[in-house]
């Protein structure tokens, strides 16, 4: 009987040990938000939202954590992620600063939690606590790899597509929202079809806003389809390898990228017509399928190649402007939905324009700083994996690497080639879900590089050639002697 009683007695401990740890995660008693205006901007091929609001501490416990949920449908999960943004920053006082943020609470811990299914976290930490009844303001930042459907997904060749998003009409917050808007922003042509009700949305132009919506609960979610016509390509690349050889010898920077690239615009129901194509192309129609691309190069680009699996294309051409080199490039034939086309394209610049000096020693030893863009490539793509691989000179000691750009996986190793002895010093990054918006992220190295041992090379030359020579004597005089 004893034991029974302390056996419930435990059992109830445990309970309670749980409610209270459970407690200490549920979010919503921290925090209300006033005045949310959210931004669905679905004017590129990959879906985009941005959200700016008020926090307010509601609480009496001390905690310096935020957590912003996300639909996971959207986002994928920890092991499937098709996030390629997500910014958080706090304007308290000025200046507007930038918040860590990072997966979580566990799913471990979730399970102490009541959630809807479908949600994903993040937490982010407050530049610095917030009094109770302070507030403070938050604007966040997302983008995600697909987010949009091409409906229907079989087109003719010339029929436009049209894509639909699907999404809430509330922000998902785990946190009461007192006041709220949502602002739907579409390309030039609108939407041709649109959930509604009473009053809502608004129609100006190409935005449709919902709201305001008044008091909405934790969690609280409302379903609305919005279907717009987009014409255009949905570029994917696959797989891009972009490399970065670094000569000092040469004083030269050589760029060269390999794409792997699919168009995931809706698919052609019926074979491809070259004909029907012709005349679209006279007619100047817009169409789902990638005719070209124009990439932007960093002043004094030269010596630009694009090829393909076949060879040289010719049907490239390079604006070589000093300031702003531009390289437009035309696939052999167009790329429809579903298509796949891989192409490799290259150029150089001079050292001296991204390479800086820090220091110089008397052993010989100097101390550099290489500074590249994160990402080149076309406008409006989305990258479901990158590989940037920078390969320095043999013998080049890295120091650091930073980038404002954090979430990459680093991996260094030794490249070596016929004449290099010791192998040059090869750092490569690997990045998942990017979009052309990296473009403006760098990437900063420092590594050390001895004059000494850019001699290496021509002294190893020297001496084979050296050795051929004595060879070549030695040979010679037995071969004297033996005719002797
Ligand atoms: C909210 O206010 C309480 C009481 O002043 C404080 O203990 C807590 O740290 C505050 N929360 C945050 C997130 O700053
Ligand atoms: C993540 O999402 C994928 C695909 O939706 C699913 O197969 C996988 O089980 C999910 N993983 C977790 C940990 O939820
Ligand atoms: C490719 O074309 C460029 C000029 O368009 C030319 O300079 C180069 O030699 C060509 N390369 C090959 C391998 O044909
Ligand atoms: C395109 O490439 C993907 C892999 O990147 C492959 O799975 C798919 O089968 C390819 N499609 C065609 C039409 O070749």
């Amino acid at each position: 009987m004893a034991s029974m009683i302390y056996k419930t007695l435990q059992l109830y401990l445990l309970l309670l040990l749980v409610v209270s740890e459970a407690a200490a995660f549920v979010p919503s008693s921290a925090f209300e938000i006033q005045n949310l205006f959210r931004t669905v901007d679905l004017t590129k091929s990959y879906l985009r939202e941005s959200a700016s609001f008020i926090i307010e501490n509601i609480s009496e416990e001390p905690q310096n954590e935020y957590y912003i949920a996300v639909p996971s449908e959207i986002v994928g999960n920890a092991t499937d992620s098709h996030l390629a943004i997500m910014e958080v920053k706090e304007k308290r006082v000025d200046p507007v600063v930038s918040l860590a943020v990072e997966v979580g609470p566990s799913n471990a811990d979730l399970a102490n939690w009541w959630v809807p299914s479908g949600v994903q976290f993040y937490k982010v930490q407050l530049s610095e606590p917030l009094a109770a009844g302070e507030t403070s303001t938050i604007q966040m930042a997302t983008a995600t790899v697909g987010g949009v459907e091409a409906q229907p997904k079989l087109i003719k060749q010339p029929e436009a597509q049209n894509l639909l998003w699907t999404g809430s009409k509330l922000a998902l917050s785990p946190y009461k929202v007192v006041r709220q808007r949502t602002k739907v922003k579409l390309p030039d042509r609108g939407a041709n079809a649109y959930s509604k009700a009473k009053n809502d949305p608004q129609v100006e132009d190409t935005t449709l806003t919902y709201g305001p919506y008044l008091d909405s609960e934790p969690f609280a979610t409302e379903t609305i389809q919005v279907r717009y016509e987009y014409n255009f390509p949905v570029v994917e690349v696959t797989k891009l390898e972009r490399e970065l050889w670094v000569s000092h010898s040469g004083g030269n920077l050589a760029t060269e990228e390999r794409y792997w690239m699919t168009n995931s615009a809706a698919k052609l129901s019926e074979t491809f017509s070259r004909l029907r194509w012709q005349a679209s192309g006279m007619a100047g129609e817009r169409s789902t399928a990638i005719k070209g691309f124009s990439v932007r190069l960093r002043p004094g680009a030269r010596d630009v190649y694009f090829t393909d699996e076949i060879g040289n294309v010719s049907t490239s051409n390079f604006r070589a402007d000093i300031r702003d080199p531009v390289l437009d490039f035309r696939p052999r034939y167009p790329i429809f939905g579903g298509w796949n086309y891989s192409f490799t394209l290259g150029w150089n610049h001079d050292l001296g324009r991204s390479l800086k000096v820090l220091s110089s020693e008397d052993s010989g030893s100097d101390t550099y700083m290489l500074r590249v863009p994160l990402l080149e490539g076309p406008d409006n793509a989305a990258y479901d994996m990158a590989e940037v691989s920078i390969i320095l000179p043999e013998g080049a000691n890295v120091v650091d690497i930073f980038s404002t750009y954090r979430d990459y996986e680093k991996e260094q190793s030794l490249l070596k080639s016929h004449l290099d002895t010791i192998g040059r010093t090869v750092v490569k990054l690997t990045l998942n879900n990017i979009v052309d918006e990296h473009r403006r992220n760098e990437l900063y190295i420092t590594y050390t590089y001895s004059s000494a041992s850019s001699l290496h090379k021509p002294i190893i030359v020297s001496a084979a050639i050296a050795a051929i020579f004595f060879a070549w004597i030695i040979l010679r005089r037995i071969d004297v002697s033996i005719s002797k």
